[in-house]
């Protein structure tokens, strides 16, 4: 194998996909692709400077200019800067994710930050997480789950996380504002949110994080078993 190995785990939200791809890429000693991150980090750097989130060519040159860098956090997960600035809180607020989801829906954007996204490919391996990481970022992954839950338990995962920062919402209105998600990443033009042909459907519904963790890395030992010897074991 000339290149170093990818493991692409996409799904919708909720999913589970985060905390799974955080945990498979911790017990192989892989690096890391938080492609929603690059999203995020391009609409609050579009944001800073003033650039309209659907002014597509002015984003797109956001995207390519982004100064970001991405540092394992010692309590897991990542650390996530923008001009030196670290931003890994901010990027998770429901205003930048509202406009992550505008700006990812534009190709331009999705194309400047290709090449970014295949540079995280680096030996021992990688992790991607995404939404077309087996489609069309690392088509050639020795590895791809397409990670599924049914939107009655994302909507339940994202009740208990709001809940947990003490933000009550209604239960009804995250169902429909995620099946009404759902629709439009998997109907929009650029890259919509399909499996891959040769991804490993898995659905999340009633498992762990545990769970689900160790169905990929068996899928992992299948398929790579021989060029990570003992490593994930
Ligand atoms: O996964 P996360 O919620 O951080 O993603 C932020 C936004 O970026 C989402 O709205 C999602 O649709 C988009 N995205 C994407 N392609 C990816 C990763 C995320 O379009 N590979």
């Amino acid at each position: 194998m000339s290149e170093a190995p990818v493991i692409c785990i996409d799904g919708p939200s909720g999913s589970g996909k985060g905390t799974v791809c955080e945990q498979v890429a911790r017990r192989l000693a892989f690096h890391l692709l938080d492609s929603g991150a690059l999203y995020r980090l391009t609409a609050l750097a579009a944001m800073r400077a003033n650039v309209p989130v659907d002014d597509e060519a002015g984003v797109a040159a956001v995207a390519r200019d982004l100064h970001s860098e991405f540092e394992p956090a010692p309590e897991g997960g990542l650390r996530i800067w923008l001009n030196g600035d670290n931003v890994t809180a901010v990027i998770r607020t429901e205003e930048v994710g509202m406009n992550a989801s505008r700006v990812a829906a534009s190709a331009p954007v999705r194309e400047a930050l290709l090449e970014r996204q295949r540079a995280f490919r680096r030996p021992p391996g990688l992790v991607a997480d995404g939404r077309d990481m087996g489609t069309i970022v690392f088509p050639s992954a020795e590895v791809k789950v397409f990670l599924t839950a049914s939107a009655e338990e994302r909507a339940r995962r994202r009740h208990k996380q709001l809940k947990e920062k003490g933000i009550g919402v209604n239960l009804r209105g995250l169902l429909e504002d995620i099946e009404a998600r759902d629709r439009r990443d998997s109907s929009r033009a650029a890259a919509p949110l399909v499996p891959a042909v040769d991804a490993v459907r898995v659905d999340s519904t009633g498992l762990t994080v545990e769970d689900v963790t160790e169905r990929v890395l068996g899928l992992v030992r299948e398929r790579l078993g021989e060029v990570l010897g003992k490593g994930c074991g």
